[in-house]
């Protein structure tokens, strides 16, 4: 192997390493947004705080008698075409059209000029 795919295969492994050291994703204040009776229970009964929101849970303690460490709901999201020109990140190549751009499921505008006119979405959360 090259020294280039070495690198790029350290870096890969380091950063995987250190999201398992962390533990989960903690989830979003949306994920967490649900009737009482739809809360799943997470975790142990008595299960503190901190480690309920270690291993991903919602924590909320507010109404006894409920699951206080809940399991989140999936994250919703939603793909938008970026505004900012300047953050657009190129997924084409100079010149294609905009069916080429649609068949990779990019965004595709022709202004301003200057900047890539088929870039990449960002992903979004669905409000709640
Ligand atoms: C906790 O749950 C209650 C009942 O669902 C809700 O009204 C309240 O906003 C929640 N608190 C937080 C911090 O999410």
């Amino acid at each position: 192997m090259d020294l280039k795919v070495i690198c790029v295969l350290s870096v890969i492994l380091v950063v995987a390493l250190s999201t398992l050291a962390e533990g989960k994703i903690p989830p979003t204040r949306c994920q967490c947004k649900m009737a009482l009776k739809e809360r799943r229970n997470c975790g142990y009964p008595g299960i503190s705080e901190v480690e309920c929101r270690k291993a991903g849970c919602c924590f909320n303690d507010s109404v006894p008698g409920t699951p206080w460490c809940f399991a989140p709901k999936p994250k919703k999201v939603r793909k938008v075409c970026p505004n900012d020109p300047h953050g657009r990140i190129n997924c084409g190549f100079p010149g294609i059209t905009a069916q080429e751009c649609e068949k990779k499921g990019c965004c595709f505008n022709t202004q301003p000029a200057g900047v890539p006119w088929c870039f990449y979405h960002r992903v979004v959360e669905e409000e709640c």
